[in-house]
């Protein structure tokens, strides 16, 4: 399950955001929503959703948060990334219906797993909606290439840029049947209250093995019990999971 990959391009994107293209030594399909836990330094390992995959390429971004993440910034074409995965279970594009009334969902540095979401499930002939959501007009990314894929409305904080607010104040629940998320907790613990049928939420708890080994990613569910987010999520159903 430990790859190297070879990174074929960086770039900023926004600020303090960085895309990764690199390549992989298979081509193998992977499920939208999963993720790599990529090795930054000689103990530690960053967990990164998985972007965009195309063939033997595959697509990380992310924003430099911390000391991990600055240092995959700094990589150059050429490098090689120790990268295990990829981890997790995503979102099930394979599985909605064709006539589904799909909105994806994104907050900040919880936009990219949806890029690659809404291409496989526009692959599959199915029409969605994606709704992003930033901080100001500056850090917002990726918003040409969402369009390509369909309909894209962009809410920033501070309004800056697209509708001000926050990603709720763009969302009309009564044109949507399955809705797929990923962003901070606040955001997604208002999306759990959004009356939309399905709904999917990708959570970014803070993670260190990776692998369901150390519990450090646990969260707790309506039953009483525990998930572990690397290994049961990152995606669970909205029901599933108190945030
Ligand atoms: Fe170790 Fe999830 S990160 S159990």
């Amino acid at each position: 399950m430990i790859q190297l990959l070879t990174v074929v391009s960086r770039r900023e994107i926004a600020k303090g955001a960085t895309e990764l293209i690199c390549r992989r030594p298979d081509a193998t399909a992977i499920e939208p929503g999963r993720f790599m836990h990529l090795r930054v330094g000689p103990l530690l390992r960053r967990p990164i959703s998985i972007a965009n995959v195309e063939g033997d390429l595959i697509t990380f971004l992310f924003k430099e948060i911390g000391q991990g993440t600055k240092e995959l910034a700094r990589l150059r074409a050429g490098d090689q990334i120790d990268a295990l995965g990829p981890l997790g279970n995503g979102f099930p594009v394979e599985h909605v219906a064709r006539e589904a009334k799909i909105v994806l969902v994104g907050g900040g540095i919880g936009v990219p797993p949806l890029y690659y979401t809404m291409r496989r499930l526009v692959e599959r002939g199915i029409a969605c909606e994606a709704i992003l959501g930033f901080d100001t007009a500056d850090s917002v990314f990726y918003e040409a290439e969402f369009r390509k894929l369909g309909p894209t409305t962009v809410t920033t904080v501070d309004g800056t840029a697209g509708i001000a607010g926050f990603v709720t104040a763009a969302l009309d629940s009564s044109r949507f049947d399955t809705l797929f998320a990923c962003g901070p907790e606040p955001m997604l613990r208002s999306i759990q209250q959004v009356p939309v049928e399905h709904k999917f939420l990708s959570i970014e708890n803070r993670m260190g093995c990776g692998i369901g080994a150390c519990f450090a990613c646990v969260c707790p569910t309506p039953d009483g019990h525990y998930v572990k987010t690397c290994s049961d999520g990152p995606v669970f159903r909205a029901e599933e999971v108190i945030l």
